[in-house]
């Protein structure tokens, strides 16, 4: 990837909020209330507070300056506005420092269910609410400095999959049931249904090993998700274990594939694989 002429050193870019058309602050008003119709009842009530916290329904694509100072106020983060990817260094970089990398431009009308690289209401809707709690803020900026160190690993896989199963697809068991709190989930109505619901996916309670060296579908339904008991829980595992000896034992690779099933997993549900199974996608 290539850092584009208008972008800064660090890849952030003016968000440009004026720019936006009435059409595309429409796209995130009907995306908005697409996951309302799923979202409560099944996203974890640290997502549903995040939301009203930043007052992320109030109509049209949020200005990141305005919300920024209201997220900085709650527990010191920023969101910044940047291209789309970045690289990873530019990625772990911000976060270490507290700040959140959003893309600035939204999905078409034919997109609204599936695509490729994180829009606005991904990056915005999907992660910015979860940012509003404290231990989980503390998560990521800790994830950010992790993924500084993990640069001088060749373990940069391993450390993705911990991301990607509790950052973007984790699920937290409550009293009132499993919920979910990732960001790739509920910003999906499908997979929002899916995760908690189908009977097709596996759901595994946490491991911090087992996570990282388990390989997952980019461009599907997780078919395994895995379930953390708390932030708390997920804070402690991670920053408690120094990863170094971790990533010279997995090597950058994966051992288990998207829906093992171990002896010693703590399975919640053991999945049918049946969508997986009759070709996905959908
Ligand atoms: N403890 C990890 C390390 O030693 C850093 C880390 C913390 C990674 C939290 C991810 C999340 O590298
Ligand atoms: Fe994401």
């Amino acid at each position: 990837m290539q850092k584009p002429d208008h972008a800064r050193d660090d890849w952030t870019i003016d968000q440009g909020w004026s720019n936006y058309t009435e059409d595309e602050h429409e796209v995130w008003n009907l995306l908005y209330k697409r996951q309302m119709d799923v979202l409560p009842g099944r996203a974890a009530s640290e997502f549903m507070q995040g939301l009203k916290a930043l007052d992320l329904g109030k109509g049209g694509i949020p200005e990141f300056e305005s919300m920024s100072d209201e997220l900085e106020s709650l527990t010191g983060w920023r969101v910044v506005a940047v291209p789309g990817l970045v690289p990873d260094e530019v990625f772990f970089d911000h976060l270490a420092n507290r700040r959140f990398p959003a893309g600035q431009f939204i999905r078409k009308r034919h997109q609204l269910d599936y695509l490729q690289e994180p829009d606005v209401f991904h990056d915005v809707f999907g992660h910015v609410p979860m940012l509003t709690n404290p231990v989980f803020a503390d998560y990521m900026e800790a994830y950010g400095k992790g993924g500084l160190r993990s640069l001088n690993f060749a373990a940069l896989k391993n450390l993705a999959a911990l991301y990607w199963y509790t950052v973007e697809f984790g699920l937290i068991r409550t009293d009132e049931g499993l919920r979910i709190y990732g960001a790739g989930i509920v910003s999906s109505k499908t997979e929002s249904i899916f995760a908690l619901e189908d009977p097709s996916p596996n759901r595994i309670g946490f491991g911090l090993e087992r996570l990282m060296q388990t390989d997952y579908r980019i461009d599907d339904f997780q078919q395994t998700y895995f379930v953390i008991d708390s932030y708390e829980q997920l804070f402690r595992a991670t920053v408690d274990t120094d990863f170094a000896p971790l990533y010279e034992q997995m090597k950058g690779q994966f051992a288990h594939s998207p829906e093992t099933v171990l002896s010693d997993d703590e399975v919640l549900h053991r999945g049918s694989q049946a969508y997986a199974k009759a070709g996905g996608r959908f």
